[in-house]
């Protein structure tokens, strides 16, 4: 752990711990695959690029609420690609990425000392981070038992998820926000892979089928990361009950977060369009079949992974030995226990890598 005189302890950086087996795996004198981060590599599309540059005449100051035509077209894309009807795009807001909306969400709706946050038991690691930053007690929990009769502040759901790959059905869904609205509890539930399915679809916790067709106590996050390759633009929305948005528009509004003009036009022209999303996942489908068989032919098991960009893999050792051991192929994979301490069996390997890069990862493991 690290810490500060005047701030909350937080956890060591975790990629920073895999330094050593980094110098491994770049000394491969085919240079190294890195699978260990899950950032984008394909191009930006043409329609989004076109429509930051239209815009690059900004003296102005933007809105945090975002122009009224993102609000809409966030809404239309909820609509078109997960069957969300309804929503009110005054329930809308942009974020800078989602990242930072994970990391503040829990100090940006009033969770304080003495709150809990549950998060899953394998998870991206900036859950445990925001609940920290608010000052909150976090419950690392695999089902809603294992909390007995606390009641959390706030429930973070990630289906897919990021490390698993693991897709929650319905009526799991729906039971967990039953649960949530007895207790009070916010639901936050991170979506940003929802369009990346594989063996199995995927649905929002806005889903009417979930949510009973109210957005009560209900919060979906979005990431154009992913489906539309805007790692670099940061560019993410919220939206669900419209109580709770409005308590995070006004706190964004005098805290600054707000998303740069140019990149609310990308947004707009990357949601109205479906077809680069589709030309997207199809690229990962492709890689996603090349380095399973791979993996698989290795001796390895691959868990869950029916959606989302990562193959949760294990040899049935310590995580740590199968770093080691891709490393010594070149190539970088992160250890289960970045996700957390029941993560110590499996790595996670992204596949947000090329087509040459995934080729050479999988002609390494089949040697
Ligand atoms: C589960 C999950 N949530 C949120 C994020 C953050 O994405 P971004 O800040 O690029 O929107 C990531 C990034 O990998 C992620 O895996």
């Amino acid at each position: 752990m690290s810490g500060s005189t005047t701030g909350p302890a937080l956890p060591d950086f975790p990629w920073d711990s895999l330094a050593d087996h980094t110098a491994t795996a770049r000394s491969h004198p085919d240079g190294v695959v890195d699978l260990s981060v899950g950032t984008p590599v394909d191009p930006v599309p043409e329609l989004i690029r076109d429509a930051l540059a239209a815009v690059s005449d900004q003296p102005g100051y933007p809105t945090t609420h975002g122009t009224p035509e993102l609000r809409q077209a966030a809404v239309d894309a909820m609509d078109r690609r997960f069957g969300v009807r309804g929503l009110d795009p005054v329930a809308v807001l942009p974020t800078i990425g989602s990242k930072e909306l994970v990391a503040w969400l829990p100090t940006l709706l009033g969770v304080r000392g003495g709150d809990l946050v549950a998060i899953p038991e394998l998870a991206y690691p900036t859950y445990e981070v925001g609940a920290l930053l608010a000052g909150a007690e976090v419950a690392r929990v695999e089902g809603l038992t294992a909390l007995g009769p606390r009641r959390p502040a706030l429930l973070w759901l990630n289906s897919p998820s990021n490390p698993t790959g693991r897709v929650l059905p319905i009526e799991h869904l729906r039971k967990v926000v039953d649960w949530a609205r007895e207790r009070g509890t916010i639901i936050a539930s991170d979506e940003c892979y929802l369009s990346l399915t594989w063996d199995s679809s995927a649905v929002s916790i806005l889903d009417p089928r979930v949510s009973g067709g109210s957005t009560e106590g209900l919060l979906a996050v979005h990431s154009l990361s992913k489906s539309s390759s805007l790692a670099g633009y940061r560019a993410g929305f919220v939206t669900g009950d419209p109580v709770l948005v409005k308590r995070l528009l006004e706190i964004r509004k005098h805290a600054g977060m707000i998303v740069p003009r140019p990149v609310q036009s990308a947004m707009t022209a990357a949601l109205r369009d479906d077809q680069h999303v589709v030309e997207q996942r199809a690229r990962y489908e492709a890689r996603r079949k090349v380095l399973r068989e791979a993996v698989l032919g290795a001796g390895f098991r691959v868990d869950h992974s029916e959606a989302g960009l990562y193959l949760w893999a294990t040899r049935d050792e310590d995580a740590w030995d199968t770093v080691a051991w891709l490393a010594s192929r070149g190539i970088l994979a992160a250890p289960g226990t970045f996700y957390g301490p029941k993560g110590g069996k499996h790595v996670r390997m992204a596949l947000t890598a090329t087509d040459e890069r995934i080729a050479a990862a999988a002609a390494r493991l089949t040697a």
